[in-house]
């Protein structure tokens, strides 16, 4: 960002809100009789003490996925998913019916379908056909009413990493609020760009439990930004996001780093894998190179192929709509059987 002032980006009405005060901001100790609980307990038996509300800051989690990631707690904010992250930048930052984001498509989808909910105008600057960033054009594309603008490395559905180079250059020329998704940076080689939220006070970087840690099912997202941005996160969700299951659940994720280690590497493996197959297959025309957890490939007659690949039971994604991605499937990377169906089905539907 040219000059950083982000609170003059942040809408009036945030700005000014008084953030709704939970029942335990100020006292948590003692006979808790002031947040309308069932003091009977719950009729589910937990040790999670599920009759009462969870922690609204998550102060414990925080700190353990800060220190794994080498951040601080303040620069860490944690959302159902990272939709929620996504959606409250858009209320934090756009006024609806006035401002506007700029995606690069082809992207993931939800940034529009987002930006269409909170009422907020879109402005598509596309890769170029090598899936890369054009940062001139991204730059001249951005006037007074675009104040966010979202990247995605690896990018969902090209699955290649944006230029490092460009990603910073873009924190420095664009005049709003940076998003660096990283959905699936746990995947790549590539170094993430949440240690950069020091230097680049308008950089956002959006991760998720949902992918490396295999954790979908539980909605965990985060946002790793610089304190203020974080503060406004904070005090514009609701007051208990995330749930006691749910933080329980993360929590333990980090007793058993290896195995997640393991598991990324056996994804590596198998996306080397799958890709080769693919390769050798006369109607694949090209297999895109990958740093996440899917392929990207171009086959002859793709909607046709997606069809009859569901028939036969395997559902992969028709991406052929996309801009640049004609004839494009995406493929996730499967367990090593699921893989090896993928690919049998392909064949008896390619010939
Ligand atoms: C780039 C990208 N960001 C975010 C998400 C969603 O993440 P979450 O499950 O944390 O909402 C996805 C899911 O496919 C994705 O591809």
């Amino acid at each position: 960002m040219p000059t950083t002032n982000i609170q003059s980006l942040v809408r009036e009405n945030i700005r000014n809100l008084t953030p709704y005060r939970s029942a335990r901001d100020d006292f948590d100790k003692g006979v808790l009789l002031d947040a309308n609980e069932n003091s009977f307990g719950s009729s589910v038996r937990s040790p999670l003490d599920l009759h009462r509300y969870p922690d609204p800051m998550q102060d414990c989690l925080r700190e353990v996925i800060a220190e794994y990631r080498g951040v601080e707690s303040e620069n860490l904010f944690l959302g159902v998913g990272s939709d929620e992250p996504i959606d409250l930048l858009m209320r934090i930052f756009c006024e609806p019916g006035k401002d506007s984001i700029i995606i690069t498509p082809p992207t993931y989808g939800m940034y529009k379908v987002s930006a269409n909910i909170n009422n907020v105008g879109v402005k598509e600057v596309r890769l170029t056909e090598q899936f890369q960033l054009q940062p001139e054009k991204i730059r001249k594309a951005a006037d007074d009413t675009t104040k966010l603008l979202f990247l995605c490395s690896p990018n969902n559905p090209t699955a290649n990493d944006m230029k490092r180079t460009d990603l910073l250059k873009l924190c420095t020329t664009f005049p709003g609020i940076v998003v660096v998704d990283e959905a699936y940076i746990d995947f790549s080689r590539q170094e993430s760009m949440a240690a950069m939220v020091q230097q680049y006070p308008n950089l956002v970087v959006l991760q998720t439990f949902s992918k490396a840690f295999g954790l979908a099912g539980i909605r965990l997202g985060v946002a790793i930004s610089n304190p203020d941005i974080i503060n406004y996160m904070m005090r514009v969700k609701a007051p208990y996001n995330i749930n006691k299951l749910t933080a329980d659940t993360a929590l333990k994720a980090f007793d058993n780093l290896e195995l997640l280690k393991f598991n990324i590497n056996k994804i590596r493996e198998e996306r080397q894998y799958v890709a080769e197959q693919l390769g050798h297959s006369e109607a694949v025309e090209k297999v895109y190179p990958s740093n996440a957890n899917f392929l990207l490939f171009k086959i002859r007659h793709a909607k046709e192929v997606y069809n009859n690949l569901a028939t036969l039971g395997v559902i992969v994604r028709y991406r052929g709509n996309e801009p640049h991605c004609e004839d494009c499937l995406r493929v996730t990377i499967g367990m090593p059987d699921e893989n090896v169906k993928f690919l049998k089905a392909l064949k008896d539907v390619v010939g």
